[in-house]
């Protein structure tokens, strides 16, 4: 990669180990497939058709990859889940919808480099025997699907798409669907409705595991852009390689999208779990701003439970000893990350300093999430109004104590009882951010509000009494 050349000012930092975005902000990069190729473009496709496509899955089981959409499941064993006796069509679906809050990095693959995801694809489809495959293109990125089209119409000019893919024999067609403009369309079950032209309700699992009941109830393995790229470096490498990046159970690099209170936010991608928060925060993305502090972190989209930064952890290695880390001792790896209690998911690193009220920040998530919520099932859609409306009284000034207190119990009352994981997604935040700064928001509420109700103003001078 040395002798890469980048743009003034979009060079990678010096920690970065860059696979998927090897290409992007590069000098004199475009997004034709004549660029793609001139350096090494569809090599790997060529490789991987020569293989069986069980053997394709077994390298990936092998690399370790994990899911970069959010749930950080293994992306070989997804693929083995495909019945061995499934006689009905499979299909390979992208998830390109990116709506997750502070996530912005398919974007960004599919703007400069749609020819990496292509050959991803293909590659992928062999493996799992598709002939269909789908990119589920998020509304609000109009430009990118035009981006895709062209390439994916290049592709089929060079024979990389279409039939018998290079004399393999393999067929396969991708199309482009443009999203329906929710932040639920990117669930994977709420877009396979979506796609099949329904309204993004999301089905309950189990039954509904896309890799055996998917589109139009067939197998349908969804996977997330940087997911799908990743498999072409593995076929590139071989699997054992892959794997050797990273840390054991974490492998390969990721993409961290790290937006706030740093000086320099932006995208990096990192060998998972080689670098710390603390080396993430400080060294790659320059320290808090001028005269400022790190307040707390969002580690993985607006979903992931919140993290002060001035918090230890103890947690378990893997002999059964235990260990402590501070904040910024956690490396950047999916089980760390969750050992002290919050998820590295989809990558979006959201930083605030001593300058952001909590208050506002619970609002503000609170306000996403019952827009999005998509009203299928009643603890979500309600309680997530509820979770806005209380905490819209909190920064407006209007609450009670009662009132943090009631809003932690809807939160509870919300996790674990939904038809998807909007539910966790909605609730989790609330529940960690009342966790750990319940005092700030109680101290911006008052006894005499007028929202108090008359038992509970009796009940609050029976307890000062
Ligand atoms: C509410 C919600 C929104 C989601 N949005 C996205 C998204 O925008 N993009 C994405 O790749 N995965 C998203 N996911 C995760 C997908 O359901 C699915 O797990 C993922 O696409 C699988 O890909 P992977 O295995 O490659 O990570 C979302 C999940 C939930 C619960
Ligand atoms: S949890 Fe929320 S988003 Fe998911 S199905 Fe229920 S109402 Fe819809």
């Amino acid at each position: 990669m040395s002798d890469i050349k980048y743009l003034p000012g979009k060079e990678p930092h010096p920690r970065e180990r860059r696979l998927i975005f090897k290409n992007i902000d590069r000098d004199g990069w475009d997004t034709s497939i004549a660029c793609y190729l001139g350096d090494g473009g569809y090599e790997q496709l060529k490789a991987a058709l020569g293989m069986e496509p069980n053997a394709i899955t077994e390298e990936v089981k092998k690399s370790g990859l994990r899911g970069r959409g959010g749930a950080g499941f293994p992306t070989g064993i997804k693929w083995g889940f495909i019945p061995p006796n499934n006689t009905k069509p499979v299909y390979l679906i992208c998830n390109c919808d990116e709506s997750e809050p502070g996530t912005f990095k398919d974007r960004y693959i599919v703007h400069q480099d749609p020819h990496q995801l292509i050959e991803g694809m293909v590659i992928s489809a062999y493996a799992v025997g598709a002939h269909t495959a789908y990119i589920y293109m998020r509304e609000e990125f109009p430009e990118a699907a035009q981006i895709m089209e062209q390439a994916i119409a290049e592709a089929r000019e060079k024979n990389f798409v279409g039939k018998n893919i290079l004399g393999s024999g393999f067929d396969l067609e991708i199309y482009v669907h443009r999203g329906a403009g929710a932040y639920i369309c990117g669930e994977e079950t709420g877009l396979i409705e979506s796609l099949e032209g329904k309204r993004p309700y999301p089905r309950i699992k189990p039954p509904y595991f896309p890799a055996a009941l998917g589109l139009y109830m067939a197998p349908t393995i969804v996977n997330n852009v940087e997911s799908l790229c990743h498999v072409k470096h593995i076929i590139a490498m071989g699997g054992d390689t892959y794997a050797s990046l990273g840390v054991p159970r974490n492998t390969g690099t990721r993409i961290l999208c790290v937006s706030g209170d740093v000086k320099k936010p932006g995208y990096y991608e990192v060998e998972v779990g080689k670098i710390t928060m603390g080396e993430l925060l400080n060294d790659i993305c320059g320290g808090p701003k001028d005269g400022r502090t790190f307040r707390a972190v969002i580690p993985g989209g607006s979903s992931a439970k919140i993290m002060k930064c001035d918090e230890s952890y103890t947690i378990n290695n893997p002999d059964g000893t235990k260990r402590e880390l501070t904040f910024y001792d956690i490396p950047m790896d999916f089980d760390t990350i969750a050992a002290c209690g919050s998820m590295a998911g989809s990558g979006g690193v959201i930083v605030m300093d001593d300058s952001r009220k909590i208050s506002w920040v619970l609002n503000n998530l609170n306000h996403f999430y019952a827009h999005e919520s998509c009203g299928q099932c009643t603890p979500c859609r309600e309680g997530s109004m509820w979770m806005r409306k209380i905490s819209d009284r909190i920064v407006s000034g209007r609450a009670t104590p009662e009132d943090v207190q009631t809003l932690e119990d809807v939160a509870y009352q919300i996790d674990g009882r939904t038809v998807c994981a909007f539910g966790e997604a909605s609730s989790w935040p609330v529940e960690a951010i009342i966790d750990k700064f319940r005092d700030e928001l109680v101290a911006e509420t008052s006894e005499d509000n007028e929202y108090l109700s008359a038992e509970a103003k009796q009940q609050l001078q029976y307890i000062s009494q």
